[in-house]
């Protein structure tokens, strides 16, 4: 308990202590004020609320947060930004909502796992955004930013405390001096407004879809206050989390395509993001997120069960049972595929730390109910499902434990010279031991692992799918009988022959496959013509017939990308890749993709292709079934 109140004095010694204090007649009554001073700043439950309340009285219908695993888009596992669900409608399909619209969706990111520890990374996080979908620009939208963020009917936050970035241009666009000025209107001085490159201040999901320049909002945390900086301090600032970005504004109004900007939308959009962690730091006054009280019941609860004060430790637990909560609450259960493996690897990696802080076994899933008494007003979800969430955390604990010990023994055993890429794949068949796990364990020993041959190992062995370049193929590829593998060559050489009649904006959204037949998800925003289908059958049947080899090669990742294989844009692939291309040379191949196979030797084997049924999945989306026969 002692801990709790000592982190909160940081902000007590600075502002609250001192009247505090002057009011306090005694000791305990000295308590009984510090206990209520623990309450009287705004609660993330209030901070979600005013933010949407603020939007909906400017015209922004509220919609609720889309679920974590995107619908209809296999090509990311999770919505990452709040912008993801609402694609289509940044290219222009009207919402049904109307043009402004605001929301907090749920991500989960995970490819900053290795900061999860310091003040500021977390694997979920709630976003907060307002949209105008070909509506209001950059006037209004910063504006309302300054104006929530520093009025007394908004946060309340001291305005001398924000900095801001803008675009400085590049050849895709100008320097964004239109939203400096606007940021010098409303009261930031000029020397507190930075212009940046488009690695910090351009924005888009990927190679593909709507981008645009951005303009970011960070706060100072520091106690005495930084006051004016020069660039070069203000990214150190950054880079030491002495200020914090709090906000991030996108001015949507161009298109990429293939990795380069192609043009303008037919609308000027706006994104923005607020990740709710964070701005209720700055607002509570917290040098960390994990001090917030987002989380602060979540680390009582473990103080309980801990018996060593490794803060970086409790974090780690903390953050990863509360995303494993909201994944199960949204259906995902732990696996070695997809989804299924990024929680596995979340589940695993709190049970490891949570022995390190000397926790009981089973005490996971008491966690896990602290999270959901916390969240559950908000994701009510939770409470419904919390029975299963706390079974399966508790099942996928007990899991791991019967393999931990041998698992551990193992690792000592073989890990006196470092660890091969067969030793961590082992213990991953084997021990189930995810490879970050290995990887952390030998750090800790200062031993090395050959992440190469990890690889190699885990592509020979591909029934086990892993995050990663080759798992895209949903469900389908689990069986790899002989039917599925001539599915799998039939839907690449339809996705190029799709492609070929409808354009190069085709691109693959979903996949399935089973014995009986494929299903193909892609983007192309009309109903297909008769003449389009029959088109597109006699060109499969003719690469059938023109018997094919199908070949793999091992490239370089940028290789790859240079040969034009398709690939799912945006998506982190390891520095190898296997590509598969239908033809005798790469570069003259009908077809090529990023993928991990497996394929037909020869499209001699594949049989007749027939398009059974070609339908809407959603807009904008498309879906064929088709049969080999
Ligand atoms: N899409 C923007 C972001 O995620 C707002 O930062």
């Amino acid at each position: 308990m002692w801990n709790y109140y000592s982190r909160r004095a940081s902000k007590w010694e600075s502002e609250l202590l001192p009247p505090l204090a002057g009011h306090c007649q005694n000791v305990p009554e000295f308590f009984l004020c510090c206990f209520y001073a623990t309450f009287i700043h705004m609660q993330s439950e209030e901070i979600r609320q005013k933010f949407l309340d603020f939007f909906e009285k400017r015209g922004h219908a509220v919609i609720p947060s889309a679920p974590l695993v995107p619908e209809n888009d296999p090509s990311v596992l999770f919505n990452t930004a709040g912008m993801q669900p609402l694609v289509p409608y940044l290219l222009g399909v009207p919402h049904p909502k109307g043009k402004r619209i605001v929301d907090v969706q749920k991500c989960v990111r995970t490819q900053d796992i290795d900061e999860v520890g310091d003040a500021t990374h977390d694997t979920f996080f709630e976003m907060l955004g307002n949209w105008s979908l070909g509506d209001y620009f950059k006037e209004d939208a910063i504006k309302w930013s300054f104006e929530l963020l520093t009025s007394k009917e908004g946060f309340g936050l001291d305005p001398k405390r924000l900095y801001i970035t803008c675009f400085e241009g590049d050849s895709n666009a100008p320097k964004d001096t239109v939203s400096a000025d606007i940021w010098e209107k409303v009261g930031i001085p000029k020397n507190r407004i930075y212009f940046m490159g488009a690695k910090s201040n351009w924005w888009s999901v990927g190679e593909n879809g709507p981008c645009g320049s951005d303009t970011e909002m960070f706060y100072d945390t520091t106690e005495i206050g930084l006051g004016d900086l020069s660039i070069e301090e203000f990214k150190q600032a950054d880079k030491e989390q002495k200020v914090v970005e709090i906000w991030n504004n996108v001015f949507m109004e161009y298109e990429k395509k293939d990795g380069k900007i192609i043009g303008k939308l037919n609308n000027q959009n706006v994104d923005t993001g607020a990740g709710l962690e964070r701005l209720t730091l700055v607002i509570q006054k917290w040098k960390s997120i994990f001090d917030t009280d987002l989380f602060t019941d979540t680390i009582e609860k473990i103080n309980e069960f801990a018996t060593d004060d490794n803060e970086r430790s409790k974090r780690i637990v903390a953050d990863h049972v509360r995303t494993s909560v909201f994944l199960i609450g949204d259906n995902v259960t732990p696996s070695n595929t997809d989804q299924g493996y990024v929680l596995r690897r979340l589940l695993r990696r709190a049970v490891m730390h949570a022995d390190k802080l000397g926790m009981k076994p089973s005490s996971l899933f008491w966690i896990a109910e602290t999270v959901i008494e916390k969240y559950k007003n908000v994701y009510p979800v939770l409470e419904q499902k919390k029975e299963t969430i706390k079974t399966e955390i508790e099942k996928e604990e007990q899991k791991f434990r019967k393999t931990l010990k041998d698992g551990i023994k193992q690792f000592e055993k073989i890990s006196s010279h470092g660890i091969s890429g067969k030793d961590a794949f082992i213990l991953f068949s084997t021990y189930g031991f995810p490879f970050e796990i290995t990887k952390e364990l030998a750090l800790e020993k200062n031993i090395s692992v050959d992440d190469k041959e990890f690889d190699e190992e885990f592509k020979k062995h591909q029934d086990l799918s892993r995050v990663g370049a080759e798992k895209k193929f949903k469900g389908g590829l689990g069986g790899t009988d002989e039917k599925t593998i001539q599915y799998h060559t039939a839907t690449h050489l339809l996705h190029q022959a799709l492609r070929t009649v409808l354009g190069s904006h085709v691109s693959q959204k979903g996949s399935n496959i089973t014995p009986e037949r494929l299903r193909f998800d892609f983007i192309h925003s009309q109903k297909m013509t008769d003449e389009e289908k029959k088109k597109v059958e006699e060109i499969v049947n003719e690469k059938i017939g023109q018997a094919l080899h199908v070949n793999v090669v091992t490239l370089k990742k940028e290789e790859a990308e240079k040969t034009g294989a398709l690939h799912f844009f945006g998506e982190k692939y390891p520095d190898e890749v296997t590509v598969y291309y239908i033809g005798d040379t790469i570069d003259q191949a009908f077809s090529k993709e990023f993928c991990g196979g497996p394929h037909v030797k020869n499209t001699s084997e594949l049989g007749h292709f027939k398009i059974s049924k070609e339908e809407a999945v959603s807009q904008g989306v498309r879906r064929i079934k088709a049969t080999l026969e």
